[in-house]
C-alpha cells in the first residue's frame, strides 16, 4: 500500500467558493478524500434542510459546507498557527481531515429523517471513517490509527483538546463556515461577520484556541450575527411546517408498510428504515433525490393520508401555524385534537405540536466558552468583558407553535365546528 502521511500535490489545486472566494487542496490525502463516493455524496443532501422552501437561494449543499470548514481550518493551522509554540504541526493532517469529513454521516433532511428513524447521524460518522468505506481506505494510508484519530476529533475524544476545540467550541471553524454560507446563500444581510479579523485574531493557548482582546468586536459581530441567524433563518416557522410534514410522510409510510399496505412502487430504499434492519451500505445510498422521487410517485398512491402529505410536500402547500405551548394549554390543545378527529382530519397527522431548540451562545452552562486573551496574558470569558454579549447571552427564548392544514378546516361544511376550531386556533 502507498503511505503518504506527507505527501504534497504535485501541484496545489483550488475550487472556486462563493464564500471564501477559493478551497485550496495541498496534500494528496485532501485531494483523495474529496473523490470519494462518500464525500460525494454529500453534494446530495442540503445543509439546511427544508429551508429552501422559505429562503429560495438555500439550496447549497453539505458538500460546499464540508469544503467551507477544510478551507478555513486550512487557513487556522497553516496561515495562524504553524511555526507558534504552543501548535504541533503534527496535528495538521487529523484536524483538516476530521473538518473536512465532520458532517459525513448527515442523512437526507438531516433532522426530520433522524427523528423518525431514531437514527445518530455522529453515528453514521463514525461508522463511515471506521467502516468499509473508500473514505476509510484513504486514511489508512496515512496510517493504520489514523481512521480512528481522525473519528476521535469530531467526537470530541482526542487527547489534544486544542485541536478538538477548533472544531467544536462557541467560536469553530463549523459554525465560522455555516453562518457566513448560509448567511449567502439565504440571500439575509445579517449572518455576515468578519471572518478574516477573527481568523487574525485568534490563537493557540493551552487546550484552547482564544481570541486577543484587539478582535473582541469582530466576535461580538459573530455573536450578533448568530441571534440573528437563529431567529430569522434557523428557526422560521414556515421551514419549520415543511419539516413537520416531510416527518409525517415517513411516520405513514413506515405505517403502511409495517401494516402489509400494497404500495404501487415497493418503496425498496426505506424498507430497512421502516424494519430498523439498517446497513451501512443502505443509510449511504439515501439521498435527498431519493426521497423527493418517491414523494412524487406517492401523489399516486391510493392512501390519502400519504397522498396528501406528499403534494403538500412537493408543491408546497404547506401548514400554517399558530403559537400554542402544548405542554403549558394542555387543555387547548386536547380540545383540538379532539375536535379535529371529530371533523374527520386526523390529529395524528395533520395537527402537529412543535417547539424549536436553543443553540445559543450561553456562557455559564458551555464547556468551551469564547475566551478573550487580554493584554496582561490573563483570559477572561467574553460576556465579562463585552456589555453587547452579555446582553443577549443566554436569553433566547424557546418558540412553540401548533401546525395545521388551514385550507381544509376553513372548507369543513359544519360552520359551527369549524368556527370552534377557528376559535381555538386564534385565527377569529
Ligand atoms: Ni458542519
Amino acid at each position: 500500500m502507498v503511505q503518504y502521511k506527507d505527501q504534497k500535490l504535485h501541484e496545489e489545486k483550488v475550487f472556486k467558493d462563493p464564500v471564501h472566494s477559493y478551497v485550496h487542496v495541498r496534500d494528496q490525502v485532501i485531494w483523495d478524500l474529496i473523490s470519494t463516493r462518500e464525500f460525494q455524496r454529500l453534494r446530495r443532501i442540503r445543509q439546511l434542510g427544508t429551508t429552501f422552501l422559505v429562503f429560495h437561494g438555500a439550496e447549497h449543499t453539505r458538500f460546499n459546507h464540508s469544503l467551507g470548514v477544510y478551507e478555513l481550518m486550512r487557513r487556522v493551522v497553516d496561515d495562524r498557527f504553524q511555526g507558534r509554540d504552543e501548535w504541533d504541526d503534527n496535528e495538521r493532517l487529523v484536524v483538516l481531515c476530521a473538518a473536512l469529513l465532520h458532517d459525513l454521516g448527515h442523512g437526507p433532511f438531516s433532522h426530520a429523517f433522524e427523528n423518525v428513524f431514531q437514527l445518530d447521524h455522529e453515528q453514521y460518522t463514525r461508522a463511515i471513517l471506521l467502516g468499509d468505506t473508500e473514505v476509510n481506505a484513504v486514511l489508512r494510508k496515512v496510517s493504520e490509527d489514523f481512521p480512528l484519530k481522525v473519528s476521535q476529533v469530531i467526537e470530541k475524544t482526542y487527547p489534544n483538546r486544542l485541536v478538538v476545540s477548533l472544531i467544536s467550541s462557541q467560536i469553530d471553524v463549523d459554525r465560522m463556515d455555516y453562518l457566513q454560507r448560509d448567511a449567502f446563500y439565504t440571500g439575509v444581510t445579517y449572518g455576515h461577520f468578519d471572518l478574516e479579523r477573527i481568523l487574525r485574531v485568534l490563537r493557540p493557548y493551552k487546550e484552547h484556541a482564544v481570541i486577543k482582546l484587539s478582535g473582541m468586536h469582530a466576535v461580538e459581530d459573530y455573536i450578533m450575527s448568530r441571534y440573528q441567524m437563529y431567529l430569522q433563518v434557523y428557526f422560521h416557522p414556515v421551514s419549520r411546517s415543511a419539516e413537520a410534514i416531510l416527518n409525517h410522510i415517513l411516520q405513514r409510510a413506515k405505517h403502511l408498510y409495517m401494516s402489509n399496505y400494497d404500495f404501487d412502487i415497493e418503496p425498496r430504499p426505506f424498507v430497512p428504515f421502516f424494519t430498523n434492519n439498517i446497513t451501512l451500505e443502505d443509510y449511504i445510498c439515501l439521498d435527498e433525490s431519493i426521497l423527493f422521487t418517491y414523494f412524487q410517485l406517492w401523489m399516486n398512491e391510493r392512501d390519502e393520508v400519504l397522498r396528501d402529505l406528499c403534494t403538500r410536500f412537493v408543491n408546497r402547500r404547506l401548514f400554517k401555524y399558530s403559537n400554542l405551548n402544548s405542554e403549558d394549554d394542555v387543555e387547548r390543545y386536547g380540545k383540538l385534537q379532539q375536535l379535529f378527529a371529530q371533523v374527520g382530519i386526523d390529529p395524528m397527522y395533520y395537527l402537529v405540536a412543535d417547539s424549536t431548540s436553543d443553540d445559543f451562545y450561553r456562557p455559564a452552562s458551555t464547556k468551551n466558552p469564547i475566551m478573550i486573551l487580554m493584554p496582561d496574558g490573563t483570559l477572561q470569558e467574553l460576556s465579562t468583558v463585552s456589555p453587547i454579549v452579555d446582553a443577549v447571552a443566554g436569553k433566547m427564548k424557546v418558540d412553540r407553535k401548533i401546525y395545521y392544514p388551514l385550507d381544509v378546516i376553513e372548507a369543513l361544511e359544519d360552520e359551527a365546528l369549524r368556527d370552534e376550531i377557528l376559535t381555538l386556533l386564534h385565527r377569529k
